[in-house]
């Protein structure tokens, strides 16, 4: 049997990750898996549901209780918190200014990467995420490592709030949120973001979308079968 392709993409916060997975599931025909998405989600029920990650036994608990779902259309994931659609609430500032916390926890982790290791089992996938290239597919025979200038980043994160009809934050907080997020991806104990020595380095500060997929692309051609 053919064995699946998987394309893992990791990098910073608001790099351009999900454009460029998106962009690359919809050329291939490949499924898009948002693993920040699942870290999000798992954050949403755990300020709705008080649970303390200082008690690891709460934590396991609860993670019992959550069944998260990929639902993809047109290519945009959407995700399903124990049936319900969550998608837009995991973006708000809320969940920004916690998930750190939570998906540096051990015992989130080791679910979160054995769920997304089970959908690379299934199907051709596209990835992103912090640890994809290093700890959830080593394996993976395409990485991108993805990175631009942080004042870009902020915004591009601030004009997407804002178009989802988010007039609350400001783009100071959305930098230093950022700012807070990159620190403690790199920093903590438990797989912290860092770039897998076989993935390609994609600094897309000044590229646009179109470049940025034909790049990956010319990367991805050779392990497709034709
Ligand atoms: O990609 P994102 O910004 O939506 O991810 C939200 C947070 O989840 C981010 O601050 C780091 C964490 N994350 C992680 O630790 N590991 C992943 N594979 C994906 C996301």
């Amino acid at each position: 049997m053919k064995k699946n392709l998987v394309i893992a993409i990791d990098g910073y916060s608001s790099c351009g990750k999900s454009t460029l997975a998106k962009a690359l599931a919809k050329k291939l025909g490949f499924i898009y898996v948002d693993s920040g998405a699942m870290y999000r989600a798992v954050t949403l029920y755990f300020l709705r549901n008080n649970v303390d990650i200082s008690n690891d036994a709460k934590v396991a608990d609860a993670l019992q209780h959550i069944e998260l779902n990929f639902h993809s259309r047109d290519y945009e994931s959407h995700i399903t918190l124990n049936g319900e659609e969550v998608s837009d609430e995991i973006r708000l500032m809320p969940v920004s200014e916690n998930v750190s916390e939570v998906s540096a926890h051990k015992i989130v982790r080791h679910e979160m990467v054995k769920q997304q290791q089970r959908m690379g089992k299934l199907k051709n996938i596209v990835m992103d995420g912090r640890d994809i290239g290093t700890t959830v597919f080593p394996d993976a025979p395409v990485k991108f490592f993805m990175t631009a200038d942080p004042k870009i980043r902020a915004e591009r994160r601030f004009k997407e709030l804002e178009s989802k009809g988010n007039n609350e934050t400001t783009l100071e907080e959305v930098f230093e949120n950022l700012a807070h997020r990159d620190y403690a991806d790199t920093t903590r104990k438990e797989s912290p973001l860092v770039r897998a020595d076989d993935a390609i380095i994609l600094d897309n500060t000044d590229l646009t979308q179109e470049e940025q997929l034909a790049f990956a692309l010319e990367k991805v051609n050779p392990f497709l079968v034709h």
